[in-house]
């Protein structure tokens, strides 16, 4: 963070906006602050969002007022449930509220609002940190108020709660996964206290929906080492409850002193590797999902000890239920995460084996575009302690992706659809649709992915005919 001066800080506010609400608070004798996020991110250094301001007063009266000061150009929004009021103006927007006192029932998070003073809005407030205002009045512009240690706690790297963090998290159990998402997104360390009540009111998360905590969930991921929020979820009981699949892969088992690896550290090594190659979230997620289903597949084998048959195929089959239970998107960003978990076996197989063409071809094939995020989600999954081990599958993949580069100019076989159409075989043939047509174009493919003939259709179609023949076929045209 850095340490900014009253005066350094009074020019973080000097967009023109900012004089405009000054003008219009004064006018109407209100006091009015920026509150929130805005504030923590000058100190943070990181890019400003939307602004939001507290209105000692009603925010709506503000936002109208501000509205026909600014003339053409702003438009004004009010929700009056709320009792918020937006204000957009060219690229800016503006979010009014009154300075409110809230209790919160115990099983909804719809509060019982009643106005209050800014210390009051303050106290409500999730995070000591995103508590901070800066008075836009004009005695008092660019002051900080900040009665709960707010810029302590950003010295201190700390997220803590301004309230006791028992009535904080009860109040809005959202912000339970808040707390660990600040933490991580920030690199932050969660206070004591503030821990304790997490794991103290974990169960408190049940009254959330799904859509908000998957939010929160996509925001570790997308932090620059998101293991360190999912360590904190387990660790407070949360992840047991939101996402059960993943803590299952959870612990280690021995069996005739043989032990198989923690896949849960292990998929948090993945995915903080993947991290630093992609801020693609959907390959992030096949990461977090690679190993979905080992502990539905996990068996002892005398002869081989721990195995995990077909969990990748498994672990496809399982993603569309994830999905739909933890409300993500079930269109062709699941397809994608599908494809690559069901697929993430082959590069290291070919890799562990002589690289041949064939094989690469195959590979090329079926994986189509996603073929260098699935060579990302490989590399990423090599975790082993043994590095001479790492660096030969590292090599091996450095061949596995020069050869997937020559084939594809070669041959061009990515999103590759096999020269001769079904539709063609069967009028050579005079063939209603029946398995003769299916296999002649199946062993067409297979001889342009075995690398018997080129991707070509001459000589596709002269091989169809030579293999229709051996079949007792014969062309009518
Ligand atoms: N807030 C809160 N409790 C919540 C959500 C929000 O107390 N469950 C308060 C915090 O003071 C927060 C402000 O409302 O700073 C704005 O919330 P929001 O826009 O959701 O978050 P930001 O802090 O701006 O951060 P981000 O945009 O990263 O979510």
């Amino acid at each position: 963070m850095i340490e900014l001066t009253q005066g350094e800080l009074e020019k973080h506010f000097s967009k023109p906006i900012f004089k405009q609400i000054s003008e219009t608070a004064d006018e109407l004798g209100l006091e009015c602050y920026v509150v929130g996020g805005y504030v923590r991110d000058i100190f943070l250094q990181r890019p400003s969002k939307d602004i939001d301001v507290v209105v000692v007063g009603s925010g709506i009266v503000m936002a109208e007022a501000l509205g026909k000061r600014l003339g053409r150009g702003a438009h004004v929004s009010v929700f009056k449930n709320f009792g918020t009021a937006q204000v957009k103006y060219r690229d800016t927007e503006v979010e009014f509220v009154g300075a409110r006192k809230e209790s919160y029932q115990r099983d909804s998070r719809k509060p019982i609002v009643e106005d209050g003073t800014l210390e009051d809005d303050q106290n409500r407030r999730d995070f000591t940190i995103n508590a901070l205002a800066v008075c836009l009045n004009k005695e008092r512009f660019g002051e900080l108020v900040d009665p709960f240690g707010g810029m302590e706690d950003m010295k201190e790297k700390t997220i803590r709660t301004p309230l006791d963090p028992d009535v904080t998290f009860s109040d809005d159990p959202l912000r339970m996964m808040r707390c660990i998402r600040f933490a991580t997104q920030l690199n932050f360390y969660i206070d004591d206290e503030t821990f304790e009540s997490l794991c103290r009111n974990k169960d408190r998360i049940g009254i959330i929906s799904r859509e908000r905590i998957a939010d929160e969930l996509n925001k570790i991921i997308l932090s620059p080492i998101p293991s360190k929020g999912f360590v904190d979820l387990e660790r407070s009981g949360l992840l047991a409850l939101i996402f059960p699949e993943l803590m299952a892969l959870q612990g280690v088992e021995t069996r005739n002193g043989r032990a198989h690896k923690d896949n849960f550290y292990h998929t948090l090594e993945v995915l903080d590797n993947i991290s630093k190659k992609t801020d693609n979230l959907w390959l992030r997620w096949a990461a977090l999902l690679h190993d979905i289903a080992k502990p539905v597949t996990k068996r002892w084998e005398p002869k081989a000890g721990w195995t995990f048959h077909n969990h990748n195929y498994v672990g496809e089959k399982m993603i569309p239920n994830i999905f739909r239970k933890m409300k993500l998107p079930m269109n062709e960003k699941m397809k994608y995460v599908q494809k690559l978990v069901g697929l993430h076996m082959r590069p290291i197989v070919i890799a562990d084996d002589v690289v041949t063409d064939s094989a690469v071809r195959r590979l090329l094939f079926e994986a189509g575009d996603d073929i260098d995020d699935l060579m990302t989600l490989c590399e990423a999954d090599i975790t082993s302690k043994n590095l001479e081990r790492k660096q030969r599958f590292l090599t091996n993949f450095q061949l596995v992706r020069q050869k997937l580069k020559d084939l594809e100019e070669k041959d061009r076989i990515r999103n590759f659809q096999p020269p001769v159409s079904g539709e063609e075989i069967m009028q050579v043939f005079g063939l209603q649709p029946c398995r003769e047509v299916g296999s002649l174009k199946s062993s067409i493919k297979d001889a342009i992915l075995d690398g018997i003939i080129p991707n070509e259709y001459e000589a596709a179609y002269r091989y169809m005919l030579e293999k229709a023949e051996k079949m007792g076929l014969k062309a009518v045209k």
